[in-house]
């Protein structure tokens, strides 16, 4: 599971880069995670040197306190229907851009706002970046928890291995800010993940898995090398 203390440094270079996408007037959906709170503390930073005024939909309970914390005027996701830009992390990306999220259980409120942007861009450090899917991390996938037993059935049946999500300092399962359980699933390398996400989306009880396909339109990336942030564009 994601350990949101590795790689401090990279996190908030590339986080902090991202703060400089937005621009005045902006209504901008506000990712979930350890890269993005350096974002929304930049974006205050901003807003208290250079008056910047934005509006931030955020995707979780953290994000909005962190808005809140840092003086961004938050909006509501259910009030909206476009976003100028969505900014957010991410647990894998591939060269295509595509991505896992849901490391902190916040994908399917993140994925309606990468859908709704009219640019989605993606922040990481460079250790996120991997030849192919579900290489160092599982797919999250939010579901009711009546469907807990026929979803992880199911997966089996596919070949798949599915871990429930459970809390730290909490006894019993992740709770998501649906008030949803999460599984964490694993497959065999090579496993045809696109497939199996349209696949997912079809069962009955399942709310949104976190593997994002053709949503990021760019990936910046922290790197050791120089301290630098390289900037991937989508190819269209
Ligand atoms: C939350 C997410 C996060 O964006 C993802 O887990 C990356 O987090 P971090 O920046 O802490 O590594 O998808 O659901």
């Amino acid at each position: 599971m994601k350990n949101s203390d590795t790689n401090k440094e990279l996190k908030k270079l590339v986080g902090t880069a991202a703060a400089g996408l937005i621009e005045s007037g902006m209504t901008c959906g506000i990712g979930t995670g350890s890269t993005v709170a350096f974002l929304i503390e930049e974006l205050g930073q901003r807003i208290r040197d250079e008056g910047l005024e934005i509006t931030g939909v955020p995707t979780s309970f953290q994000s909005k306190i962190l808005c809140r914390k840092y003086g961004i005027k938050v909006k509501d996701l259910q009030d909206c229907t476009e976003l100028d830009l969505a900014i957010d992390g991410a647990d894998e990306v591939d060269p295509e851009l595509n991505a896992i999220k849901g490391g902190g259980a916040a994908h399917t409120l993140e994925k309606i706002v990468a859908a709704m942007a009219k640019k989605f861009v993606i922040i990481v450090d460079e250790s996120k970046l991997v030849p192919e899917l579900g290489t160092t991390f599982p797919i999250p996938v939010e579901i009711i928890p009546s469907a807990l037993s026929f979803v992880t059935a199911t997966v089996k049946e596919w070949g798949g291995e599915s871990q429930l999500r459970m809390g730290l300092r909490k006894d019993g399962p992740v709770v998501s800010d649906n008030g949803q359980f999460i599984i964490d699933l694993k497959f065999k390398p090579g496993t045809d993940l696109r497939k199996i996400d349209a696949q997912l989306r079809q069962l009955p009880g399942v709310v949104e898995t976190g593997l994002f396909y053709d949503l990021a339109k760019q990936v910046l990336v922290g790197s050791a090398k120089d301290m630098s942030v390289k900037t991937l564009e989508r190819k269209q």
